[in-house]
């Protein structure tokens, strides 16, 4: 599904990745952690095809396609979709017609927003004024309505209370793999195959491990990809010993 080769990235002048090399088969969940400032971010960012991380070398391969060169509207069409650290606020647009525009239906948009308990959220400006929780869930809401077949999560359930962490690591897992294999289809407009979605989602605190069934762990650190292990043993070393004893660890 996603396949990464030898990724040097800068930005505004500086180099945030170098040498990241990473793969992410069909129907597979990665999860990446890695310390504040390490390039996790940036990694998803590139993917999604932002303009101002500029790629000075490697390339990216979506569903084997080099998608280095495409504008980001051109990968969310190919089927890439991104929840968003730090969204933008978007004025003058709501959530629900947002929803309604990226595929669902207009009678469906309160149904799977109701599932996330946001349906009282359709009629405010995107995002304006969302608290941090808030914030999460209407980017989810948005991979809902998108459907993505590989979906990047940019840390879904920082700042989230604990109640609501359960409803939304259940909708992510949902959204990657349902019981009965594909990835759940919340809008039927998109009468395509229920397909094998895969995933790659960073955390620092590792609660989405409780929901999600993770494949694999990435630690990311100074820029390029430091080791690959089962995901909830990378979090216990980190946990423990902190990165780099991890990292000391984990690539012995
Ligand atoms: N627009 C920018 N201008 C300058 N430096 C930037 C810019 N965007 C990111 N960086 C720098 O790139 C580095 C990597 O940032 P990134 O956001 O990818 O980190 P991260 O691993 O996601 O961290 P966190 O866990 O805190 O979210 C940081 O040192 C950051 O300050
Ligand atoms: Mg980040």
């Amino acid at each position: 599904m996603l396949h990464i080769e030898d990724l040097k990235v800068q930005i505004e002048g500086r180099v945030v990745l170098d040498g990241v090399n990473l793969d992410v088969p069909e129907g597979k969940t990665h999860v990446l952690f890695g310390p504040n400032g390490s390039g996790k971010t940036s990694l998803l960012m590139t993917i999604m095809g932002f303009e101002e991380y500029k790629v000075l070398r490697g390339k990216i391969y979506f569903r084997g396609e080099d998608i280095t060169g495409l504008p980001i509207h051109e990968r969310a069409k190919l089927g890439i979709g991104m929840s968003f650290q730090r969204p933008p606020s978007v004025d003058g647009l709501k959530l629900g017609e947002l929803i309604h525009l990226i595929g669902c239906e207009e009678d469906k948009v309160e149904e799977i927003a109701s599932e996330i308990k946001f349906e009282h959220f359709l009629n405010r400006d995107v995002n304006v004024g969302f608290s941090g929780g808030e914030i999460k869930r209407s980017e989810l809401l948005q991979l809902m309505a998108q459907q993505p077949d590989l979906l990047l999560f940019d840390e879904p359930e920082s700042g989230v209370d604990l109640e609501s962490i359960v409803l939304i690591g259940k909708t992510i897992s949902d959204l990657l793999k349902e019981r009965d294999g594909g990835g759940r289809r919340y809008c039927l407009k998109k009468e395509r195959e229920k397909r094998k979605r895969s995933g790659l989602i960073i955390t620092h605190t590792g609660h989405i491990l409780d929901y999600v069934d993770a494949d694999e762990g990435h630690v990311i650190y100074n820029g390029r990809i430091a080791c690959e292990a089962n995901p909830r043993e990378i979090l216990r070393e980190i946990s423990a010993n902190g990165y780099e004893e991890c990292l000391r660890c984990l690539t012995q």
